[in-house]
């Protein structure tokens, strides 16, 4: 028996909920035999308790195939994060989801949909039960870049099933439209789409609903803040001035929402050269620091501009599961691990809560329509009839 040989037994063994093998995502550390007993060791990104058991069983099933009297296989998992708990108040669309992630950008293609992928399948590869809900409606592009293009979802009754790509559920209105097509949005139709993206969708027992924002401060990121709690708020941004004006606005409508900020993803940031692999400053670097303190936060993450990354997202191959050894890679399940620290954290402290935040309009009527309504203004209202203050 040599090494070669459980090398190529080992690629035999799946990693739990995806279809790639333990060795293609280099879990496999140190390998060692004498006589027929094989010790190995692997450090794998779940932190499940069924993902070790399941791994110990495939392993010793494919190893003894090849003749291994004895298998011992230590198995590094990272640290159980604490059970993450819906305890919100206010209003919840889809409450067997447990935490929502708006991520947004005062601006447009900055990185959002690239940042809300790699994301979600980052959390998914430690475990997390994990959904991705695009709801930029005016732009679509979540099902390719996850690989979804020609996939249709299935219709139960009136609900619809979402999609599932590396281990995430997805849902987008790219989805559900003919390729290119286009709508024409109203605010009202804006508030339709969003609501029934979260009550009409029939998302799993999920811990973590990643949803993908359009750009700007609009009615899409107020009906989601109203419609569901959002635990975290992820802000995405570039590194130059004129982004992080944008950015501000984000962060800023983040407090505005009553929505607990994660903090900023500075994307673009640097340029690693793919033959040289070497780093360099291309619109700046760490700018966004400073904007992340003015409102209390931290820079999650700076992600490199990498041309893998733009062909992760144009093939539906996204890095952070395609290149998992990368160093973008690796940050993006660096931001993962903070941003699930995080909503351990608001949940500690007593959970999201959108009640401050419900529309003072008359039902029916679109809290941020441009006014004929009549008002309702009571206690706590800016008086504009948004239902935000
Ligand atoms: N760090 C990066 N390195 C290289 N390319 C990147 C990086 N981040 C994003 N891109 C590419 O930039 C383009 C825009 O990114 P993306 O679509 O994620 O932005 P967005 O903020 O969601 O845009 P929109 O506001 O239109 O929704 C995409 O082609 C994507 O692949
Ligand atoms: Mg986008």
């Amino acid at each position: 028996m040599t090494k070669e040989k459980v090398l190529e037994a080992l690629k035999n063994v799946t990693y739990p909920g995806f279809t790639k093998d333990i060795v293609t995502f280099n879990f496999v550390k140190d390998i060692e035999i004498s006589d027929n007993r094989v010790a190995l060791s692997l450090d794998i990104t779940s932190s499940a308790p069924e993902v070790k058991e399941q791994l110990n069983k495939d392993i010793e099933v494919e190893l003894k195939k090849i003749g291994a009297s004895e298998v011992i296989a230590t198995i590094i998992q990272p640290k159980a994060p604490k059970e993450m708990s819906n305890s919100m108040s206010g209003k919840n669309l889809a409450p067997q989801v447990k935490n929502f992630v708006m991520v947004s950008s005062g601006k447009g293609g900055v990185g959002k949909s690239t940042t809300s992928v790699n994301l979600a399948i980052a959390m998914a590869m430690q475990g997390k039960k994990v959904g991705l809900l695009d709801a930029d409606i005016y732009g679509p592009n979540v099902p390719r870049m996850m690989g979804l293009l020609d996939q249709k979802p299935e219709i139960q009754g009136n609900k619809v099933l979402p999609l599932k790509a590396y281990g995430v559920e997805v849902m987008s209105m790219g989805s559900l439209m003919e390729p290119g097509q286009s709508l024409i949005w109203r605010g009202s139709m804006i508030m339709k789409a969003i609501e029934q993206f979260l009550r009409d969708i029939l998302w799993s027992e999920l811990d973590v609903l990643v949803i993908d924002m359009p750009p700007g401060t609009g009615d899409a990121q107020l009906t989601l803040a109203q419609s569901v709690p959002v635990t975290a708020g992820v802000t995405v941004t570039t590194p130059q001035e004129v982004s992080l004006d944008d950015s501000r606005r984000s962060l800023d409508m983040f407090q505005k929402l009553h929505i607990p900020i994660a903090g900023v993803i500075e994307n673009m940031s640097g340029f690693i050269c793919p033959s040289c692999e070497t780093e360099s400053d291309i619109f700046g670097m760490g700018t966004s620091e400073a904007v992340a303190k003015e409102f209390d936060s931290t820079l999650m993450v700076r992600i490199p501009i990498e041309p893998a990354i733009r062909i992760g997202g144009d093939t539906g191959m996204p890095i952070v599961y395609h290149k998992p050894d990368s160093e973008t890679a690796k940050r993006y399940q660096e931001a993962a691990n903070k941003l699930i620290a995080f909503i351990d954290k608001v949940n500690e402290e007593g959970g999201a809560d959108n009640s401050g935040i419900q529309p003072t309009t008359p039902p029916g009527v679109s809290a941020c329509s441009t006014g004929t309504a009549p008002q309702q203004s009571s206690g706590g209202s800016c008086g504009t009839g948004c239902g935000c203050h």
